[in-house]
């Protein structure tokens, strides 16, 4: 029998990287290059970006919304108008820019991101639309003991994950620890907090955390830079050299007249003076509001999905006589063992990003279907553990009373069996209050990705998550009373 178990999971395993192999090759033909007109068929130019970049990319409260803004979002904006399309914002971590972008759930990057060598081998970029040149943020109490990047020595030199700043720090330090964190607005918190010495970033940016925080210096980096890392530029999927070609004007123009330091700039600086007046957590309700209708929408929904499915696989593992029988009995349990065996957050991201290479599902689709996805083969196991713990003299008894085995399971089992389920779907019910918080690296607007919005507005790092903390006990709390009540009805009937 294990046999036939590993058969169906190489099955399984091979169908899923074979699909994955084959689309690789379609990205990179120039021949059937149609970017340009495929984006003005469809009418909207999505612009990836990680906005914890100030004055690049950052996110301001207008009207109490949170709202994208900075000078990229301006470059956007340009080359959207040109193109004669509506531009969206998409907020993402920085180190999943590129892949989001290759696996089309954006249509650009634009986050003051510097075209490297390697990166110019996945994907194409513009012409430069911006100079920036890097600096090293520290505490100002730390004056004077830090010159530049080689008096780290010993010290921990904090720098974004998947940034070039990373990857220099790395290579032009010695006997520095260098820490990478995903978000600029996390560096900083941990640069406060005393965790790391420094952070270094694009001096623009780290002239905007200086201006706007006063516990903060800057010193020169003196790392030693090639052209490339120096300038900004706009990034498009491999192959889309007629949309590049189109954009590119768009971008000379925004350097030849200087639009960035002339204009965007200034209009970005004045979004940063009102970013953190207002630090209270009272202030941001909404964002925390909506953080718990996502959060609610992602569980009922993937409680409701996964808890179909787990009926069917749980039929399914029962099915036996003829082959075919046999065999769809293999399949729901290779298909049980491999999600109970791969951790959640890999399947969010094969939903979100692997799948997307066949169909473009939004991030919360997306979610909701990885999340039921995994929670069906969970709940199959419950159905199935409930329905043998029924003694079996129970079904001889029906059975030899007459009553066919579909009616013995409808009148006999499922009743009693459904005692021993429900509290085990109560409990799946709870997790998943608490572990959709997962699909909030994908960027669904869910309780924790508020939170880090919160955050990064608020330049608090604490704050915040108690507050989630507590709206999740509540979730989770109310959720269980409202279940123990039913458990109790059912067990009085
Ligand atoms: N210029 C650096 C790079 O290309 C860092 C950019 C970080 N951008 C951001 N929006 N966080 O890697």
């Amino acid at each position: 029998m294990p046999k036939k178990l590993l058969i169906s999971i190489v099955f399984i395993l091979t169908l899923l990287t074979g699909w994955g192999g084959s689309t690789h090759f379609t990205t990179a033909n120039a021949a059937t290059d149609n970017s340009l007109t495929k984006i003005q068929k469809k009418g909207t130019l999505v612009m990836g970006t990680s906005p914890d970049y100030p004055p690049y990319e950052f996110q301001a409260t207008v009207h109490g919304k949170t709202k994208i803004v900075g000078m990229d979002v301006a470059v956007g904006q340009k080359i959207a108008k040109d193109l004669g399309v509506k531009l969206k914002v998409k907020s993402m971590s920085f180190d999943s820019l590129l892949v989001a972008l290759q696996t089309g759930k954006v249509d650009m990057v634009i986050s003051g991101m510097n075209p490297t060598p390697a990166r110019k081998k996945n994907v194409d970029f513009t012409h430069l639309y911006y100079q920036g040149g890097y600096s090293i943020v520290i505490n100002k109490s730390d004056k004077g003991i830090y010159q530049d990047k080689d008096s780290f020595t010993g010290k921990t030199l904090g720098a974004q994950t998947g940034s070039t700043m990373y990857t220099e720090s790395k290579k032009q330090t010695s006997n520095t620890k260098v820490k990478g964190m995903t978000s600029v607005s996390d560096l900083i918190l941990a640069l406060q907090n005393h965790k790391i010495a420094g952070v270094a970033m694009e001096k623009p940016s780290a002239q905007a955390y200086v201006a706007n925080n006063k516990q903060l210096a800057m010193i020169p980096s003196h790392f030693n830079l090639s052209a490339d890392d120096t300038v900004a530029a706009v990034a498009f999927k491999k192959g889309s050299t007629a949309l590049v070609n189109k954009v590119n004007h768009s971008v000379d123009q925004i350097k030849n007249q200087d639009l960035v330091n002339k204009t965007y700039l200034p209009a970005a600086g004045k979004y940063l003076k009102t970013n953190t007046v207002n630090t209270s957590m009272w202030h941001y309700w909404k964002a925390f509001l909506t953080g718990v209708e996502y959060t609610l929408i992602i569980t009922v929904c993937a409680t409701f999905f996964g808890f179909i499915l787990g009926v069917i696989l749980s039929l399914a593992r029962m099915l036996q006589g003829n082959p075919l029988k046999t065999a769809i009995r293999w399949l729901a349990t290779a298909y049980v063992e491999f999600i109970r065996g791969t951790p959640m957050m890999v399947q969010v991201m094969f939903v979100y990003f692997g799948l997307g290479l066949i169909v473009n599902l939004p991030a919360l689709t997306s979610g909701i279907i990885a999340i039921a996805l995994n929670s069906g083969a969970y709940v199959a196991e419950y159905i199935r553990g409930g329905i043998n713990s029924v003694d079996a003299g129970q079904t001889e008894a029906a059975r030899s009373l007459g009553m066919s085995s579909g009616a013995t399971m409808r009148y006999v089992i499922l009743p009693q069996a459904i005692k021993n389920i429900w509290p085990s779907l109560g409990n799946e019910f709870i997790t998943l209050i608490k572990d959709s918080s997962i699909v909030s690296i994908i960027g669904v607007s869910e309780l924790i990705f508020q939170s880090n919005i919160v955050r990064s507005d608020t330049y608090r790092g604490v704050a915040p998550i108690a507050v989630i903390m507590v709206l999740y006990f509540i979730m989770t709390f109310t959720a269980s009373r409202i279940l123990n009540h039913f458990e109790r009805k059912m067990q009085h009937d």
